[in-house]
């Protein structure tokens, strides 16, 4: 049982609701409100008092855990990069609560018995709940769905060949028919890959300045319009991964004036860095789909603000430092991201007033959970106690001891910054504390 006390309480569901107390009992919300000091003991039971923790939480904001719909865990077959484990790890010092694994492993994820495994040992590793995402089609192939029904009975929340467009359009329109029957939204990656055609970086003045192979914004583009009209024809949920051009955010909104069932998020670092930051070193910044014009951030930041984009997502996807030190056509794409996004985010665009800190917990929380059906996103009475407690003055210098994520591949690695959570609860239990995981 806890006892938060005077926090500044951000909430979706209710608003900015300022100073408030916080109890948390049988790992639930059991209120928020502004109680006298005599009050309290009514609400826990007298017979239970000791057992009370409390936490001084003036001056510290408290939202709902975080929910991120976009994480490369790597397990099973790439643990050298990351396992499930230490991801649910750094998720937690992250301020994430509840994850989304992506299905790119090896095996690629496109059995229930392999969607039961990744359920398994994120319960077993005891932090962030951990959601599996199952591919759509068998061994990321793009020829062959995979048998949903059964899947998701097995606990997948969604299907992806995140990491690869389906490039085959009867594919993806038989897709979205198959998922409706399961109620899974499909997750897609808009590539179209002869456009894209081996590009590393956007194609436009920076990538013919440095000679790199250019990916054109059309690459997604297109696509984007390709699913929102598969979707509308279906009738099945589309949610669309790391959007990044101006294009694809237009194609959004019109789908949405429709009434078409599309969602869509935007990564952090599309907001933080553009084409005109890569550099021949910069493997760090080598992500796909690749980092666009300032005029696309501006759209991405608008789309945010005015509700055609619904979430941030990380797109965690670690890799090892080997990988990352390869001349840059080669490096695998990625940024790691867990452990820095709330920080970044929060230091760039909160405290500089171009995102409110409510709608950011609305991007982060509540709208994932909606979207997706999943417990959390709110902290009215009787949800889970998933919370984060979060000290907007807290500095840190993130290094690769710090790190909870086997791989360091950040562009903030060595750099300060400020705005940490400080304490993680997980359905009630204390899963992070001054900045350290809470081992179980
Ligand atoms: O940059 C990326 N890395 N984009 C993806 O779509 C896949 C991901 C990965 O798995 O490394």
């Amino acid at each position: 049982m806890w006892w938060i006390k005077k926090a500044l309480v951000l909430d979706p569901a209710q608003g900015y609701t300022g100073e408030r107390d916080v109890l948390v009992k049988d790992g639930f919300i059991l209120k928020v409100g502004n109680f006298l000091e005599e009050d309290v003991p009514e609400f826990f039971g007298q017979e239970n008092l000791e057992g009370v923790k409390i936490v001084e939480a003036a001056g510290k904001y408290l939202f709902p855990g975080l929910i991120d719909v976009h994480v490369h865990l790597r397990e099973p077959g790439q643990e050298d990069k990351e396992d499930i484990r230490s991801g649910s790890r750094a998720a937690v010092r992250g301020g994430f609560t509840s994850v989304l694994a992506m299905a790119n492993t090896k095996p690629v994820i496109d059995q229930r018995a392999l969607v039961e495994f990744v359920r398994l040992q994120g319960e077993r590793a005891g932090m962030a709940r951990v959601y599996p995402v199952a591919a759509v089609t068998k061994g990321f192939q793009g020829q062959e769905l995979v048998e949903m029904m059964d899947i998701r009975e097995g606990g997948a929340v969604a299907f992806s060949d995140d990491g690869l467009g389906i490039q085959n359009a009867e594919i993806m329109r038989l897709a979205f028919e198959y998922a409706k029957l399961t109620g899974c939204p499909i997750i897609s990656h808009c590539e179209d890959e002869n456009l894209a055609a081996r590009g590393v970086m956007r194609r436009g003045e920076a990538s013919a300045r440095l000679g790199l192979k250019g990916i054109p914004a059309s690459a997604e583009s297109v696509m984007v319009a390709r699913d929102v009209l598969l979707a509308g024809e279906a009738g099945g949920k589309l949610h669309i991964a790391h959007v990044s051009t101006k294009e694809s955010v237009m194609i959004i909104r019109t789908a949405k004036k429709l009434g078409i069932d599309v969602t869509a998020e935007v990564n952090p670092h599309h907001l933080l860095f553009s084409d005109q930051d890569v550099g021949l070193t910069r493997t760090d910044l080598k992500v796909n789909p690749p980092l666009p014009t300032k005029e696309d951030q501006e759209a991405l930041l608008e789309g945010l603000l005015d509700g055609t984009i619904d979430m941030l997502a990380t797109d965690h996807a670690p890799h090892t430092w080997e990988e990352k030190a390869k001349p840059f056509p080669e490096a695998p794409f990625g940024i790691n991201s867990l452990e820095t996004a709330l920080a970044v985010v929060w230091q760039e665009l909160v405290e500089k007033g171009k995102l409110p800190a409510l709608k950011v917990i609305e991007l982060w929380s509540r709208n994932p959970a909606q979207r997706f059906n999943l417990p959390g996103g709110t902290l009215e009475t009787g949800s889970p106690a998933d919370l984060v407690l979060f000290d907007p003055a807290y500095k840190e210098r993130i290094t690769a001891e710090s790190m909870e994520s086997k791989a360091q591949n950040t562009p903030f690695l060595g750099q300060e910054l400020q705005g940490f959570p400080v304490m993680t609860w997980v359905g009630g239990k204390l899963v992070m504390a001054d900045r350290k995981v809470i081992c179980n």
